[in-house]
């Protein structure tokens, strides 16, 4: 595989970073997830603006190419052959030369950009949204700024553990009693025709595929309701779903053991599935 770092092409192999940086230390780094469908990237302004947020939240540096940046993307598509899957990029505050709490003067240190793809094919045809997944709840732990795409990930990561040893797929966040969203996704239910998610404010990230996602619901004269719910109310719904650029719309079947609706694929998912998929490609 080609990766990029730090403006170079190089083999996965050859690309190094300082055991200094700050990414690796302090997990001070942002990242973004872009899909590709059809060699083609998916909603990658949308993207570019979250990066571009996450980085000025941070008062972290933009790294010098970001204006290359969807030539760089499209570069690795190109050189990686990549008909399905996904393109990871990751901005850090840099590497110092030393071990410090205090964030590294910019004018002496540069940040740390690192691209990769991942090959996924059948990303769209995938069988886990044939079937639906099955998800837990977990106390929400994170820290209070999730609309900053920080790669902070170890929580999310204990929960997918905690749903893989339940013999579940993922884990659904919960704060104050509700759903937060999903360990990596965004959460939904539909109940009687409406599709009810969270709304938008510092405990979420502001997923780009919730957002096109919506915009589609909306123009096909569905409605959207931006409200939190509890997963009592989830478990009675009649569907479930969560989105990211990762598995587009995924059905939820079945919530801490307790079937949603039919426990099979809802028409409401399986429609939005269809219509972001048609309009992406
Ligand atoms: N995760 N919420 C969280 C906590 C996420 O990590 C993600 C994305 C989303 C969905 O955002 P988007 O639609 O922009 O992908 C919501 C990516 C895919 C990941 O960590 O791999």
């Amino acid at each position: 595989r080609t990766v990029f770092v730090n403006g170079e092409y190089l083999p996965e192999t050859d690309a190094k970073i300082s055991i200094f940086d700050r990414g690796f230390l302090m997990a001070d780094g942002v990242y973004e997830v872009t899909s590709v469908l059809g060699g083609k990237l998916i909603d990658f302004d949308g993207h570019l603006k979250r990066l571009e947020r996450s980085l000025n939240e941070l008062d972290m540096e933009k790294p010098s190419e970001f204006d290359d940046l969807l030539e760089i993307h499209r570069k690795l598509v190109e050189l990686n052959g990549i008909e399905e899957g996904m393109i990871y990029l990751q901005v850090t505050r840099g590497a110092p030369g030393d071990r410090d709490f205090v964030f590294p003067d910019p004018a002496e240190t540069r940040p740390t950009l690192v691209l990769f793809t991942q090959n996924k094919p059948g990303l769209a045809d995938s069988p886990a949204a044939q079937k639906g997944i099955k998800v837990i709840s977990i106390e929400d732990i994170r820290w209070g700024r999730r609309d900053i795409k920080t790669v902070q990930l170890l929580y999310p990561s204990m929960g997918k553990m905690m749903a893989k040893k339940a013999g579940c797929d993922d884990a659904w966040l919960v704060e104050e009693g509700k759903v937060t969203e999903g360990t990596s996704n965004n959460a939904y239910i539909v109940k009687d025709g409406k599709i009810i998610t969270r709304a938008l404010s510092n405990d979420i990230l502001h997923g780009i595929t919730r957002a096109a996602v919506l915009r589609f619901a909306r123009e096909a004269q569905m409605e959207v309701v931006e409200r939190s719910f509890t997963i009592e109310e989830a478990q009675q719904a009649d569907e479930a779903f969560v989105t990211s650029a990762s598995t587009f719309v995924m059905p939820v079947v079945e919530i801490d053991g307790a079937e949603i609706g039919e426990g099979a694929v809802g028409p409401v998912a399986k429609r939005l599935r269809e219509i972001y998929l048609d309009e992406s490609l």
